[in-house]
Formats: C-alpha cells, sequence, structure tokens
C-alpha cells in the first residue's frame, strides 16, 4: 500500500453532514426501492417516488419482505428494522417531496431524455441548497447537470445491485460540480455504511465497471481467437484469481442482453468502436440466448 496517500480502508473523513436530515428517491425499481430502504435503515426520514402506485406497491411489498426476513435470521434487529420502516414514505407526488428535501437521488429509468427532464422539473421545485445525484450507471451527470440551474450541486452517485448488500458506491464529479457537493454526497454514502470510491472526474463506466469490462474484454479476446474455452476461463478466473465467479458465468447471471446493450450505451458516448460488443457477444444477443434468464448463453441451464 505504500506511495498511496491513503492508507487501505480508510475513510474520506473531513466532510460534514450536518445539512442532510430527508433523502429523496426517484424510481422504486431494483435500485431505487434498496437504496431507499438503505437511506431510511441509515436514519434519514426518505421518501421514494414513482410515477403510478403499482411499483410503489410492489416496492413496499419486496422491501418488507426482506428487511423482515432479515429479521427472522437474526441479520437485522427488529427494532431499527420499525424504525426504518417508519422513516421511509411511498408517493407519487414528487413535487411534494421534494419541495423540503436536503438530496435527492434519481434512479428512474436509464434514458437521457427522462433524466434531464425530471432534473429539470426537480431544479424547478427543490430549495436552493438540495444536490441532485443521479445513480446512472452510463450517463455521466455533465450530460444531465445542464438541464439545471445549479450545476454545481449535480454528479453521479453510482450504487450497485443489490444495493442494500453491496458495499460499494462511486461519487463521481462532472467538471463544475463543486468540492462541497463531492464532501456531502460522500459523506452520505458513509453515513450509509457504504464504502466510496471517489473519482476525481468522470469517465464512462466510472471505475468498477471499467475493470470489470476490462477482464470481460480479454476473456472474450481469449475465447473469440480460440486460445481457451469458455469453461477453462471461467475456471482460471476461479481457481487462480480467487474470483467468486468467471466471466462467462457473470456474463450469463447479468443478462448477454444487458451486456450488450451497456457496450452499445457506451459506444453511443464515446463513439469508439472499442466500445462496440464482441462479435461472440453480438452472435448470443441477436438468437435470443441472454443467459440464466433464457435458459442458454454461453452456458446452458436446465429450468
Ligand atoms: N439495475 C442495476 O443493476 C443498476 C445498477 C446500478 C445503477 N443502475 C441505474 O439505476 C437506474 C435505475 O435502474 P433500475 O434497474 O432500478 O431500473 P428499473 O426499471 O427497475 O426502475 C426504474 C423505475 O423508475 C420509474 N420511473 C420511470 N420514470 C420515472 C419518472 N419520471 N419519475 C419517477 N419514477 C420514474 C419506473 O416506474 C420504475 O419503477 C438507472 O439509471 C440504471 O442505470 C442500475
Amino acid at each position: 500500500m505504500s506511495g498511496s496517500e491513503n492508507s487501505a480502508g480508510a475513510a474520506h473523513g473531513a466532510a460534514s453532514l450536518t445539512n442532510v436530515r430527508h433523502v429523496t428517491v426517484i424510481g422504486s425499481g431494483t435500485m431505487g426501492s434498496q437504496i431507499a430502504m438503505v437511506s431510511a435503515l441509515a436514519g434519514f426520514e426518505t421518501a421514494l417516488v414513482d410515477i403510478a402506485q403499482d411499483p410503489l406497491e410492489l416496492a413496499k411489498d419486496q422491501l418488507w419482505k426482506r428487511v423482515d426476513r432479515d429479521v427472522e435470521k437474526g441479520r437485522r434487529d427488529g427494532g431499527d428494522v420499525t424504525a426504518a420502516k417508519n422513516r421511509l414514505t411511498f408517493t407519487t407526488d414528487r413535487d411534494a417531496a421534494v419541495a423540503s428535501t436536503d438530496l435527492v437521488i434519481e434512479a428512474a429509468v436509464e434514458d437521457l431524455a427522462v433524466k434531464r427532464s425530471l432534473f429539470t422539473s426537480l431544479d424547478a421545485v427543490a430549495p436552493e441548497r438540495t444536490v441532485l445525484v443521479t445513480n446512472s450507471s452510463n450517463i455521466v451527470s455533465s450530460r444531465i447537470a445542464d438541464a439545471t440551474g445549479r450545476p454545481e450541486k449535480v454528479c453521479n452517485m453510482h450504487f450497485f445491485n443489490p444495493a442494500l448488500i453491496m458495499e460499494c458506491v462511486e461519487v463521481v464529479p462532472h467538471p463544475e460540480t463543486s468540492a462541497e457537493t463531492v464532501d456531502t454526497v460522500t459523506a452520505l454514502a458513509e453515513a450509509f455504511g457504504k464504502s466510496v470510491v471517489r473519482l476525481r472526474r468522470e469517465i464512462p463506466g466510472f471505475v468498477a465497471n471499467r475493470l470489470l469490462n476490462a477482464i470481460r474484454r480479454e476473456a472474450l479476446s481469449l475465447h473469440d481467437e480460440g486460445i481457451a474455452d469458455v469453461e477453462d476461463i471461467d475456471r482460471a478466473a476461479r481457481t487462480a484469481l480467487r474470483h467468486p465467479m468467471g466471466p462467462f458465468e457473470l456474463m450469463d447471471l447479468v443478462g448477454i442482453d444487458v451486456v450488450y446493450l451497456i457496450r452499445m450505451a457506451e459506444y453511443e458516448q464515446t463513439g469508439d468502436p472499442g466500445s462496440l460488443p464482441a462479435e461472440s457477444v453480438t452472435r448470443l444477443y441477436e438468437k435470443g440466448k441472454y443467459g440464466r434468464k433464457t435458459g442458454e448463453g454461453w452456458y446452458t441451464y436446465s429450468t
């Protein structure tokens, strides 16, 4: 670890969270619902917003089942969970939630036009002090910040799925994000019990997914050039590198469609042909072999 300015595992310190008491999460899908629960469990008054009642009811049902199971299994304290449930509200009234909130985490659908329009609306209603962050995996916040009148209070705050479990949160400023905003978002993530990775400047894919992509790209090139079989490349990752699963097993778990679409989205941003999906991934995608969810991808699964 020598040569690093920070000691391993050290928190980012300095930042103070005195200004954040109320958090609003926009979008109650896979990510937003769990991010809101993480926030409530960490002691913040939290509102979870969606465009319709159905996704909110589904989110509530799934979250309650999940945390109740955690209590039954002794992984969480019953009193803490009850208090967190009381701190979390589910609403379609976005403007009312945002009107008195300190920080908004946007986790709505991955669509630039939707996000830009959302940020314009949030900017119009949120108090001047309020920080607006996006959980987007692929859209850097400079593409959204100029839809607001407060670009210095906008950045990416990137959680990993499942957000209740995964420790990492990447905090990614765009060129106009203020140091104060980065500190506030970092401190919030740490208050959520997360391990924060701070980027100095934005880049598509941030850090974790770029590392993942580098391994995936190499695995695909070893396979596509006929150097080794899928099973052997996965075995090397598991038994030599101690990865919990190999890159091909992971692609089947995540979904070949997701892998393909993420590469296409990156290509749209970079214009770099190196961002395009590997030929073998494109072939699987075009045949509808999406991995575990369709019963076949790199491997075949019995249902
Ligand atoms: N799924 C992942 O593994 C993952 C991981 C990290 C980050 N992300 C990012 O998180 C964001 C959400 O992804 P997800 O997988 O949770 O999506 P999802 O499709 O599960 O949920 C999106 C939710 O947003 C709601 N929504 C759409 N437009 C809205 C609006 N205008 N206002 C309020 N709610 C709206 C939808 O009704 C839906 O409930 C995306 O930007 C994605 O890039 C996803």
